[in-house]
């Protein structure tokens, strides 16, 4: 039986664990990396509609198909998320909604041809607790959350139309809680030890989750425990 794992946005801590999980843990499956980095052996893609398409067309499809995707962003060109409305700058919105939900929901739309009737396929995309409209007590963070907000509905569209494209695919909406990457840099002061996660221990409990997907009809929000979360 073939085995092929697609992780795109590479270049990002938690994907980087979540590579080194594979290779040791799979020795045999086929890995494809994509990222806007260069890194030896991945595919180099600008995250423009055009490079995913043309990235994604050269990609095979096996018995077994995983799609990974790591791609976000928070802090971006010096922007800081916003702790109030008066923050609120339609720019740095637009940058986010472009890496958090556009660029995933592009690289999942070229990736669809690959998902056949009889495929055992996951999609595993990194999303954020903060992205739940339930969970949303404390405000602040705009951009970042409603980017995250709208990559879990277009998973749960997705997760609708594989019922009957690809129905033993599952989708999964996956919160690692803190980790120690570059993402989270600026907002570790307040994080205590034991609640800052290495990459090593969230890829492993991302890995986990992969591995005995459950055959669900809908998307599911899982965190790092996993738990469900509230949408
Ligand atoms: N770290 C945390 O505490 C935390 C908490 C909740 C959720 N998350 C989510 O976990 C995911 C992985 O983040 P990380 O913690 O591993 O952070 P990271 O090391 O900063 O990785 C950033 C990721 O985003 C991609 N990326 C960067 N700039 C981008 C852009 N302009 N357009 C599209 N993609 C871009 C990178 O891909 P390449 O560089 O390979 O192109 C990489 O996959 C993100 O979706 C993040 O929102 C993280």
């Amino acid at each position: 039986m073939s085995v092929h794992r697609i992780i795109i946005g590479a270049g990002g801590g938690i994907a980087k664990a979540f590579y080194q999980q594979i290779l040791e843990l799979e020795p045999e499956t086929l890995i494809t990396r994509i990222s806007s980095q260069d890194i030896t052996d991945a595919i180099h893609c600008d995250y423009s509609e055009t490079s995913i398409r043309e990235v994604c067309q050269n990609l095979s499809t096996a018995d077994e198909l995983s799609v990974h995707i790591f791609n976000g962003q928070l802090v971006s060109e010096g922007s800081f998320p916003e702790k109030s409305l008066k923050a609120f700058d339609s720019d740095y919105f637009q940058r986010l909604i472009h890496s958090n939900t556009i660029v995933p929901m592009l690289f999942l739309k070229y990736l669809l041809p690959l998902f056949k009737p009889k495929t055992r396929g996951l999609i595993s995309v990194l999303s954020a607790r903060v992205g739940s409209i339930d969970d949303n007590h404390l405000g602040g963070w705009y951009s970042y959350r409603a980017s995250k907000s709208a990559l879990n509905q277009m998973l749960q569209c997705l997760a609708a139309e594989l019922r009957h494209r690809s129905p033993s695919t599952t989708v999964i909406a996956f919160h690692p809680g803190t980790t120690d990457t570059e993402l989270s840099k600026p907002f570790q002061k307040n994080v205590s030890a034991e609640r800052l996660f290495s990459p090593q221990f969230v890829a492993s409990r991302l890995y986990s989750l992969c591995s005995q997907p459950v055959s669900a009809d809908r998307a599911l929000f899982t965190d790092w425990q996993h738990e469900a979360i509230a949408w």
